[in-house]
């Protein structure tokens, strides 16, 4: 969890539906600062900061709208592979203005009119007959755990990618392996395979057969639905990288390759993966 909170270059990506772009201004072991564009183009200054040891990180809306909320979370570990996540949120004090305004407004106007009364201060959604604390506490609970749920289905498939890449250490990779023939194959694409300690897709682009890792080589994003644009890239989910399948290399990180495919050859009327060093050594 601390990694995901690290993590800042996800929003974007992982939760679209709250965060539109983010742009980084300073990162380090306490935590980082970055101002997020919202989906309806409002802006915020966000900061995190991280208390590893204790396993408790805090957010702060640092400028621009909820200016002074934050958010505090305590993850206590209670067995192998189980934890208890404590989630605070907190008003600013500077709010405890807004909310007595909202209670005074909420008794003396028509709901549409203090509806648009809380827009003013703010305060983007607000119930009738439901106290304004009460409403803007529902708000950050369902805000949050939409993201929640959305991290911990990225969480879960990391874990699940980390797991079965120990698993598949102890396997060496086949000289080959037979797919199918091609009309087969076709009715499957993309068709994911383990080969050896890969994983890899088969798919067609445009009108050829590719072969190109399934783990993104960043933090082993999944690749296998990430569609082919026109330009015969591939972009990650989690972070938003992007790949080139006839390359394997990465349009952000030079220094970030997809793992080599094996070759994949027509034999026999079949589609088969060879291995690298066995397809040299059949050429030679
Ligand atoms: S896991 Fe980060 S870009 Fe793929
Ligand atoms: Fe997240």
């Amino acid at each position: 969890m601390i990694e995901n909170a690290y993590d800042w270059e996800h929003l974007p990506h992982v939760h679209s539906s709250s965060f539109k772009s983010i742009e980084l201004f300073d990162e380090g072991a306490w935590g980082w600062q970055a101002k997020v564009i919202l989906p309806d183009s409002r802006a915020q200054h966000l900061e995190l900061l991280v208390d590893r040891d204790n396993n408790y990180w805090a957010t702060t809306v640092l400028s621009g709208d909820a200016r002074g909320f934050e958010i505090h979370t305590h993850a206590t570990e209670r067995k192998s592979r189980e934890i208890d996540v404590l989630v605070k949120f907190y008003l600013p004090q500077a709010f405890s203005k807004i909310l007595k305004l909202l209670n005074v407004s909420q008794r003396l106007l028509p709901f549409s009119l203090y509806k648009r009364f809380a827009r003013k201060l703010g305060v983007y959604k607000v119930a009738k007959n439901e106290k304004p604390k009460i409403s803007i506490l529902k708000t950050l609970q369902r805000q949050y755990s939409v993201l929640y749920d959305e991290d911990e289905i990225l969480m879960s498939s990391r874990q699940d990618a980390i797991d079965h890449r120990k698993e598949s250490k102890l396997n060496d990779a086949p000289h080959s392996l037979v797919l199918g023939t091609p009309e087969q194959l076709n009715q499957q694409l993309p068709k994911v395979v383990q080969f050896g300690k890969q994983r890899f897709v088969i798919n067609q682009w445009p009108d050829e057969w590719r072969v190109y890792a399934a783990e993104c080589p960043h933090l082993l994003g999944p690749l296998e639905n990430a569609q082919i644009d026109q330009n015969g890239q591939i972009t990650c989910p989690w972070h938003g990288y992007k790949f080139d399948i006839n390359t394997g290399k990465s349009c952000e990180k030079q220094t970030l390759f997809l793992a080599k495919p094996p070759s994949l050859k027509l034999l026999d009327g079949h589609l088969c993966l060879v291995s690298a060093a066995s397809d040299s050594s059949h050429q030679n």
